[in-house]
């Protein structure tokens, strides 16, 4: 290896362009209750999940978002913590959840954990002690009042659930607080203790080596007399103490936030880039439904329109589908309305503010209208985030309670219990779908494995073709004219660094972690200033060090038909004139753009990605 490229300068401390890794990744969403079962007790665990990490990487995501594994009463899924400093006995040990993030690692997987700092579980021995009385040393641990008329501006978050935020507790003889349930105290972050302990709970996890934190219910840490206690400067303030001592001792670790609000509300969640790296844009979800129901993409657009800029090294994770109901909070009534009308046809569906379903169903199964989505959350800024079952199109089942519609068991394979455990049926944390459109005996892993037309085969694909543009990624993000409202189309573009890994060094910036492994990045990829590319990988590529390629410009353009009917599409790409949209999936060169409207058909829901280049490629070499 004497290639003068393979032996740069070393890169690392602030400049190290591995922070950026979220900013280029696809997450993926794992219900361990419901992933995988390894000791067959009829619960999915941290082993089984370790046996279908070969699965995850096959299909290509970058990090697994993992939900809540602590201890737990499992009243609200695990979001409902008796102890924040362990692992659900029904899960595994800490032992296994270290082996998890090895074997993870090995793999270039990251692991991110779902973090609730918001509040414990009643059966918390904190709150358990707060209320034995007003004067022990917990006492100011939780949120406590004589009266139940404190912060009347504050929503109920669970309307259908709760009547009030505060609950009366007998034995304290006082309301406590809670945004969620009422089993679900809040914490107190006037109190330095509680807010120091959390700090190190932080810390507790990073040294386990996690990499990072999906931060649950972020925006009520604070309470503030006279206002919706949403959003607090105070809230604010704390996230950017957790994330300086990110920066000084876990570089490259993130923070996504989970606040449900309008973009501007959420945004103030980026900082300046000193509080989380990643948000969700939770607005933009209900509109991607609304829009491809009303075949227009105003409802996108205006969105996107009232999206402002975020800061520098930031980036928005954006889903379709997770693990709670479709929220509706941050729709006008008037649109509410109109999605409980087209998506919760039974009133059974519908769950607090929003819809218990999963993606598939919601679509009426239309396998055209589930890729469409799929390459617009691929496609639009943000980090795509898959829902765990999603990528088979997996159904669900409204008559489980509360959200359970949507958390039921993985589906491997047509065998007993869909392939998810040998436990008997009756044993099953919840039962598995059967019904014959959806359940495992028609949708699973291994016969969408076996067949190369499955959406399975089609998203890992789409997660190729992703990778290969990393200005989905980072680009900007021109929205274009086009007189026909059902066409939804953008220009991703630029400068992309074509940097590669070599075999022989190791990623830059990845000291050893304070217990586990360093994170192996198996395939040649590349990084700087946040952008990168990736060149195919030499097989058992390790430890690897940075080596530049060059750099060159990117442009992508996107254009997606959200109507059920075929549709031309005429586009305003003069300021392109001279270029050549060669189609990703085929590699297929389209004729040159001039000075008119640019125009292309599209089949119903279709979709067509582009790769604008200056020279026009041989013909020959597409798959066309
Ligand atoms: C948000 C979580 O996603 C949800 O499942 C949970 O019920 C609430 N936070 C309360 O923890």
């Amino acid at each position: 290896m004497n290639d003068p490229r393979l032996h740069p300068p070393p890169i690392d401390g602030p400049a190290d362009p591995t922070r950026r890794w979220f900013q280029h990744a696809v997450f993926y969403e794992v219900l361990l209750r419901g992933f995988y079962d390894a000791n067959n007790d009829g619960v999915g665990d941290l082993q089984g999940l370790r046996e279908k990490l070969d699965y995850l990487q096959w299909l290509g995501i970058d990090c697994v978002w993992l939900l809540p594994f602590y201890p737990s009463p499992q009243r609200d899924g695990g979001y409902d913590i008796s102890d924040f400093f362990d692992v659900h006995p029904d899960y595994g040990t800490l032992a296994d959840l270290e082996g998890l993030l090895h074997d993870a690692h090995q793999r270039g997987i990251r692991v991110v954990a779902d973090l609730v700092m918001n509040h414990t579980s009643d059966q918390h021995p904190w709150f358990i002690e707060s209320r034995s009385s007003r004067t022990n040393p917990k006492a100011d641990w939780y949120v406590w009042n004589d009266d139940d008329q404190r912060w009347p501006e504050a929503r109920v978050v669970f309307t259908d659930v709760e009547r009030s935020n505060w609950t009366w507790d007998d034995r304290r003889q006082q309301y406590y607080w809670h945004r969620f349930y009422s089993h679900q105290p809040d914490l107190n972050y006037e109190n330095p203790e509680v807010a120091e302990t959390m700090v190190d709970l932080v810390r507790f996890w990073l040294n386990r080596g996690f990499d990072g934190f999906r931060l649950d219910a972020v925006p009520y840490l604070f309470q503030r007399d006279g206002t919706a206690g949403e959003h607090l400067p105070e809230t604010h303030s704390y996230i950017r103490r957790i994330r300086k001592h990110l920066e000084a001792e876990y570089p490259g670790r993130v923070l996504l936030a989970e606040a449900n609000g309008w973009p501007a509300d959420v945004a103030d969640y980026f900082g300046n880039g000193d509080e989380c790296q990643l948000c969700f844009h939770f607005p933009l979800m209900p509109r991607l439904f609304m829009a491809v129901r009303r075949e227009q993409r105003y409802p996108v657009t205006e969105i996107l329109s009232q999206t402002p800029e975020i800061p520098d090294g930031c980036q928005w994770a954006i889903f379709l589908r997770n693990h709670d109901e479709l929220t509706l909070e941050q729709v006008s009534d008037e649109d509410r309305d109109y999605l409980f009308s087209e998506y919760a046809k039974d009133p059974r569906m519908k769950r607090h503010m929003g819809i218990g379903r999963r993606l598939a169903p919601l679509l009426d199964g239309d396998r055209r209208l589930a890729e469409l989505l799929y390459a617009l959350v691929l496609s639009l800024p943000g980090s795509p985030v898959i829902y765990y079952g999603d990528e088979l199109l997996m159904g669900d089942n409204m008559y489980l309670g509360d959200r359970d519609s949507v958390r039921t068991p993985m589906q491997w394979s047509p065998d007993r219990n869909g392939g998810f455990s040998k436990a008997d049926f009756a044993q099953l944390y919840l039962p598995p779908l059967m019904d014959p459109v959806y359940g495992f005996s028609a949708v699973n892993v291994e016969a969408q494995q076996r067949n190369p037309g499955s959406f399975l085969h089609w998203l890992r694909g789409m997660l190729v073709h992703r990778r290969s543009l990393p200005m989905l990624g980072v680009g900007s993000m021109d929205v274009l004219d086009c007189p026909n409202p059902s066409i939804l189309a953008y220009v991703r573009a630029g400068e992309v660094a074509d940097l590669a890994i070599s075999p022989e060094g190791r990623l830059p910036g990845t000291a050893p972690e304070p217990t586990g492994s360093p994170l192996v990045v198996p395939t040649w990829e590349a990084w700087e200033e946040g952008e990168r590319s990736v060149v195919t990988p030499p097989a058992g590529v390790v430890a690897p060090d940075l080596v530049s390629l060059g750099r060159r410009h990117q442009t992508v353009l996107c254009v997606h038909n959200l109507s059920r009917f075929a549709q031309p599409a005429e586009l305003a790409l003069a300021r392109w004139a001279g270029q050549t949209p060669v189609e990703v999936l085929g590699r297929v060169p389209f004729p040159p753009i001039g000075d008119d409207p640019y125009t292309v058909s599209l089949g119903p829901y279709g979709y067509l990605w582009f790769e604008l280049v200056e020279q026009a490629p041989d013909p020959g070499e597409g798959a066309g």
